[in-house]
């Protein structure tokens, strides 16, 4: 099955130094992630879950190439990551992209649905004239249900409800027509009512597109109905890992006990 494996995580490490500290001079560091190594394989969801603090979201960080691990390696098709430049960083995100939990701190208020996907597409090599990039902006406006999509294309992310301003991080994530989703914690900041239909269009998008998804929630319930591998993070590591209808009904670390035991089963 490894011929289905787009991202692999290699024994990753992340350590946050603490600054020197002012009156007693020591420092010291952080290890938020240790040793963590997993594959995403195209086509499939898989559930990183874990309490807050664990380590999740500085993995899709490492992931997204948005922070460098103190150790391990990061794969694309087998091959080791490397990222030196600015040129390298688009590249890669030319493959792997990042949806975030708050759409409306990566939208830029001052500008409309417009500006951020032609900027999406422009960056990922679209050329041509502003009418070829609209009807290309309409194409993602429809992917992601938004619709009919002349009514969204001029608008700002305050003219936008919560459901949607995710439909446009999410179009803007496919502008780049990559190969890797990370998602981290997608629909938390959304009302319960339309958190499902935002997973039902990530499943789908997953479907059609063969996209490998990593689905960081605090939510086993949507973990258990839309990925096939879960993971539970604690302090940094791995602790458990299978099929996630197997974790979530068999748990047998204590912690992922705890973790179910958190929270109330249908
Ligand atoms: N840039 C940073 N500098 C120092 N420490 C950091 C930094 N980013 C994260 N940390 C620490 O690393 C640990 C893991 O943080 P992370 O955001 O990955 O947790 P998480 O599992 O995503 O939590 P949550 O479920 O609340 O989102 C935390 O203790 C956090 O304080
Ligand atoms: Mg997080």
């Amino acid at each position: 099955m490894t011929d289905n494996v787009v991202l692999e995580a290699r024994g990753l490490v992340k350590d946050f130094g603490r600054r020197a500290d002012r009156w007693f001079g020591r420092t010291g560091t952080f290890r938020a992630v240790d040793d963590v190594s997993f594959q995403l394989q195209r086509g499939q969801m898989t559930a990183l879950v874990g309490q807050s603090g664990s380590g999740k979201s500085t993995v899709a960080q490492l992931l997204a190439g948005l922070q460098r691990p103190t150790a391990g390696d990061i794969l694309l098709d087998g091959s080791p990551v490397r990222i030196r430049r600015g040129q390298d960083f688009r590249a890669y995100t030319g493959d792997v992209q990042m949806v975030l939990q708050d759409p409306f701190s990566s939208l830029n208020p001052a500008h409309t649905v417009r500006y951020h996907l032609t900027r999406a597409l422009r960056i990922h090599g679209a050329t041509g004239r502003q009418e070829a990039i609209d009807t290309e902006i309409e194409r993602l406006l429809a992917t992601v249900h938004l619709k009919p999509e002349g009514r969204f294309i001029g608008r700002f992310p305050h003219e936008l409800s919560g459901g949607e301003r995710q439909r446009i991080s999410l179009a803007r994530a496919l502008a780049a027509k990559p190969r890797v989703l990370l998602a981290d914690e997608p629909v938390s900041m959304l009302d319960v009512t339309i958190r499902l239909g935002v997973l039902k269009l990530i499943n789908q998008l997953k479907d059609e597109r063969d996209l490998a998804v990593l689905y960081i929630t605090h939510d086993l319930a949507t973990a258990r109905q839309f990925t096939s591998e879960l993971m539970v993070m604690y302090e940094g590591k791995i602790v458990e890992r299978g099929t996630s209808a197997e974790v979530i009904d068999t748990p047998t670390h204590p912690y992922t006990q705890q973790l179910l035991a958190a929270i109330p089963h249908p």
